[in-house]
C-alpha cells in the first residue's frame, strides 16, 4: 500500500494529483484539416469528452499535450477548459514522447497521475474512477484500464503471466503471433505515480517497429523494476474504443447517442425512433416529454415535461417549457413557454421568447422578439427585434422592417393588438394597446392605443378593362358570359367606372 492516505474528491472518488491527456498525434486517417481531437460528436469535441470524464477526479493539474494543429487546439481548449494547462509537443516522436514532455512541464507534480489518450470519447466518469480507485486499493505503481474486445485488430495487447499478473504491452505491430491472438487489450487510459513515471518514461526507447517512444513499455519496465503494476478491466468495453478514422467517428457517435437516449427512456422521456433522434450530451430532457422522429436536440438545449418536439426538428440552445410543442421547426437560441406552440415549418432564431400560449406558425421566421402571453403570429411572417404583447394576433405574410440597411430598429406591439395581414411595420414604430391596422398597410407613423392605423391607397375599378385590353381571352369570354346573366336579372353587373 502506499504510504499516504489516499485523498478524495468532494464526491467521494479518490483525487488524483494531475490529469494528463495526450492530445498531440497528427490523426492522418481522419483526413483533416481539423486535428482528430477536435472532432465533435454528442456536443462536444473528442478531447472535451475525454476532459469531462476526467473533471471529477479533482485533479489540482491538468495538462494537454498539443502539437498537430496546436493553435486550433489550444484556442479549443482557452473555451472549454480555460484551466487546462496546454504544453507543446514539437515533433510528435510517439505517445511515451508526449507523456515526457507533459511531465517534464509539471514538475512538481507527485502522486497518482491519470494519462489518458485524447481520442477516447466513450470514456465515462465511472470507468475512470473505477481506474483510479483499483489503483489505489491495490498500492500500484501503474494501472492500466483493459478490455476484452472481439476484433483488438490495431490495438496494444495486455500480456499477463501465468498467475494472471500483467507483465507487459504489446504493440500489435510488434507482437509475436500467440500474443495477437490475445483480445484483452489496452485502452489507454493508465495511472501512474508520478515518481515511478517519470522514471519510467526516462527509460523508454524506440525500440520498435515504428520507432517511436512508447508510452506503453513504461509497464514492462515497471515489471522488470520489481513495481507493483496492474490491470483494471472496463466494465463496459465499449468505453476505451479509440476513434481513429470517420468510420469509426461515426460508430462513437451512434454509441454515445444510444447512451443517452437509453438514460432518457430509463428517466421517462418517450423517445418515438432512437434510429433518428440525436441528443447531444449536454442537453436535459424531463419525464414525459416527447421527442418524435427526426428531432436533433444540442447544445444547452432543455426540454420540460410534457412537451412534445419533432417530428423533423433541429433545436439548438433553446428552452422547451412544460407542454409546449415544436413541430418540423429549426429554432436557435429560443425560449418557447409554457404551452406555447411551434411550427410546422417555423425558424427561430436567436433572443426570441415565446410567453405561455404564445404560437409561431408555418413559414414564420422570428429574432430578437419577445411574443407576448397568447400572442399569435399563425402564418407567413418576418418578426425581427420586436416587443409583441398579450392577447396579440399578426395577420399573415406581414413584415416587421427592422432593417434600414444600415442600423436595425424596433417594433412595440402593445396587447390585444390586431395586425392585418399584409402589413409592414416600419421600425421604428409603436402600435398601441388594442389598436388595429388594415390589411395591406405600411405602417411608418405610430398607431395610437385603440385607433385604426390605414396606411395603403385606394381601389379604383376600369370598368370594362378585359373586355377592350383583352379581347377573345378566356378571361374576356367569362366577362361577358357574367354579364348576359347580370343582364337577364335586370342587374347592371360589373361593366361601369366606379
Ligand atoms: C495507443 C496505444 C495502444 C492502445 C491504443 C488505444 C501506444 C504506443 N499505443 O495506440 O496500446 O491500445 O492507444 O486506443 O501508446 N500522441 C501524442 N504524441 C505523439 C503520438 C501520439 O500526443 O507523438 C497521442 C495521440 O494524440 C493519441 C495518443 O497519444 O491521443 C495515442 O496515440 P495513437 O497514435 O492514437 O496510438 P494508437 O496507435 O491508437
Ligand atoms: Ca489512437
Amino acid at each position: 500500500m502506499s504510504q499516504q492516505e489516499p485523498s478524495t474528491t468532494d464526491a467521494g472518488a479518490p483525487a488524483v494529483a494531475a490529469v494528463v491527456v495526450l492530445a498531440a498525434g497528427q490523426g492522418t486517417r481522419m483526413r483533416s484539416a481539423t486535428p482528430k481531437v477536435l472532432h465533435a460528436l454528442g456536443g462536444r469535441s473528442m478531447l472535451g469528452h475525454v476532459l469531462a470524464a476526467c473533471e471529477p477526479l479533482g485533479a489540482a493539474t491538468t495538462v494537454v499535450v498539443v502539437g498537430s494543429g496546436r493553435d486550433q487546439v489550444e484556442a479549443h481548449l482557452a473555451e472549454v477548459a480555460p484551466a487546462a494547462l496546454p504544453v507543446v509537443q514539437e515533433e510528435q516522436r510517439g505517445s511515451g514522447h508526449a507523456a515526457q514532455v507533459a511531465l517534464a512541464a509539471v514538475p512538481e507534480v507527485e502522486g497518482p497521475v491519470l494519462l489518458v489518450n485524447g481520442d477516447a470519447p466513450l470514456l465515462r466518469v465511472e470507468t475512470v474512477t473505477d481506474l483510479v480507485a483499483e489503483h489505489v486499493r491495490a498500492g500500484n505503481a501503474l494501472t492500466v484500464l483493459t478490455a476484452e474486445v472481439d476484433d483488438p485488430t490495431g490495438l496494444g495487447r495486455i500480456v499477463r503471466d501465468g498467475s494472471g499478473a500483467v507483465t507487459a504491452i504489446v504493440e500489435q505491430r510488434d507482437a509475436t503471433p500467440g500474443q495477437r491472438a490475445i483480445r484483452e487489450i489496452n485502452a489507454g487510459v493508465y495511472v501512474g505515480d508520478a515518481a515511478a513515471l517519470r522514471s519510467g518514461l526516462s527509460r523508454i526507447s524506440a525500440d520498435n517497429d515504428q520507432g517511436e517512444l512508447y508510452v506503453t513499455d513504461v509497464l514492462g519496465l515497471l515489471v522488470a523494476d520489481g513495481a507493483p503494476v496492474g490491470g483494471a478491466r472496463a466494465v463496459d468495453a465499449d468505453d476505451v474504443l479509440g476513434c481513429n478514422d470517420r468510420r469509426e467517428l461515426a460508430a462513437r457517435r451512434r454509441t454515445l447517442n444510444d447512451r443517452v437516449l437509453d438514460r432518457l427512456m430509463v428517466e421517462g422521456v418517450t423517445v418515438v425512433d432512437p434510429a433518428t433522434t440525436w441528443v447531444d450530451v449536454t442537453v436535459t430532457v424531463e419525464r414525459d416529454a416527447v421527442l418524435e422522429p427526426g428531432t436533433h436536440l444540442k447544445g444547452t438545449t432543455s426540454v420540460a415535461s410534457g412537451a412534445v418536439v419533432g417530428p423533423d426538428t433541429t433545436l439548438v440552445d433553446c428552452t422547451v417549457e412544460a407542454g409546449a410543442s415544436v413541430v418540423r421547426s429549426h429554432c436557435l437560441g429560443a425560449v418557447v413557454g409554457p404551452e406555447a406552440t411551434v411550427g410546422p415549418f417555423s425558424y427561430l432564431r436567436p433572443g426570441t421568447r415565446l410567453a405561455a400560449g404564445a404560437k409561431v406558425g408555418a413559414f414564420v421566421e422570428v429574432k430578437n422578439t419577445q411574443v407576448g402571453e397568447g400572442s399569435k403570429v399563425p402564418h407567413l411572417s418576418y418578426v425581427g427585434d420586436a416587443t409583441i404583447g398579450r392577447g396579440a394576433n399578426v395577420g399573415a405574410a406581414t413584415v416587421f422592417v427592422n432593417y434600414d440597411g444600415v442600423d436595425k430598429h424596433r417594433t412595440t406591439i402593445g396587447d390585444h393588438v390586431r395586425i392585418g395581414s399584409d402589413t409592414m411595420l416600419v421600425a421604428p414604430v409603436t402600435v398601441g394597446d388594442g389598436a388595429y391596422t388594415a390589411a395591406g398597410s405600411v405602417i411608418t407613423d405610430d398607431v395610437p392605443p385603440g385607433a385604426m392605423g390605414v396606411a395603403r391607397a385606394r381601389q379604383r375599378n376600369v370598368g370594362g378593362w378585359v373586355r377592350r385590353r383583352r379581347p377573345g381571352t378566356p378571361a374576356a369570354e367569362a366577362a361577358a358570359a357574367a354579364e348576359s346573366r347580370a343582364e337577364a336579372s335586370g342587374d347592371p353587373g360589373a361593366d361601369h367606372d366606379s
